[in-house]
């Protein structure tokens, strides 16, 4: 199905005009965050965002599934803009166990909840500012969606370095368009990975296009490997490094 046939269909629409006022040009994170607690009011944003549109939660969970084919149950994993929990989901028909959540959506962590999948979870926004775990928590972050307008800065991936292993993983899925149309990616987010594994803060594992992400539209699948001892990622609140 291509995105045209999205834009004859009504009912697909609907969902496709719910999800873009998620991403209005120049919102706030605060109005992006009381957007989607709204959203998720009577289960709509499951219902609207539902596996027929929206692939990202499995898409995500099956590279997370790849990065770590043994002892599933033992890997500590953090879900990045865990938003509802349909990435916890995803993840739990693949073994893992151990999952933490953080989204700043109090609405969506809410329903989150009720899925008694996650272990911790954190109403935070990711961003430049430590989010109240230690560095080197978890083996993997992983995250669908969490990339938009006012969505998470490019500094929140830094953060997300902070919080995982040396060795560990970080396995992001956005819409492929935010990249140049989204002015806080456009032109940074790329150059910021590159820079950081020139300084062997990560290695970037794979950066792969894939088809039907969200709305028939692309996504971008990005698999981070982070490095530590002397090139840690310091995001701590007296030595915080800007992208
Ligand atoms: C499209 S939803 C994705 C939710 C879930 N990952 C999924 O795939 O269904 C985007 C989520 O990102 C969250 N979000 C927005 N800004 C964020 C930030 N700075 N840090 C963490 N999460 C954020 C929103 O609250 C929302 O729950």
């Amino acid at each position: 199905m291509s995105f045209h046939e999205t834009e004859e269909n009504p009912q697909v629409m609907e969902k496709y005009t719910a999800n873009c006022k998620a991403h209005r040009k120049g919102m706030a994170p605060e109005e992006v965050a009381e957007y989607y607690t709204t959203w998720a009011e009577n289960q709509q944003y499951d219902l609207d965002l539902d596996p027929s549109v929206y692939m990202g939660p499995s898409i995500v969970a099956k590279e997370a599934a790849k990065g770590f084919e043994e002892n599933r149950e033992k890997v500590r994993l953090i879900d990045i803009a865990c938003g509802t929990g349909r990435v916890g989901i995803e993840l739990s028909k693949y073994g893992f166990k151990y999952i933490d959540g953080v989204d700043p959506a109090e609405g969506m962590l809410k329903q989150c909840q009720t899925s008694h999948i996650y272990t911790n979870l954190y109403k935070e926004f990711v961003c430049e500012k430590p989010l109240p775990i230690a560095e080197g928590t978890y083996d993997c972050a992983v995250c669908s969606g969490g990339f938009g307008e006012g969505h998470i800065p490019c500094s929140g991936l830094k953060e997300m370095a902070r919080i995982v292993k040396s060795g560990g993983l970080i396995i992001f899925v956005m819409r492929k368009e935010y990249m140049k149309d989204v002015e806080e990616y456009a032109s940074k987010l790329e150059p910021m990975i590159s820079r950081l594994e020139h300084e062997h803060k990560w290695e970037l594992l794979e950066r792969r296009e894939v088809a039907n992400y969200s709305f028939n539209k692309d996504g971008v699948i990005f698999k981070l490997r982070i490095k530590r001892g002397e090139h840690a990622v310091t995001n701590a609140a007296n030595g915080t490094e800007r992208a």
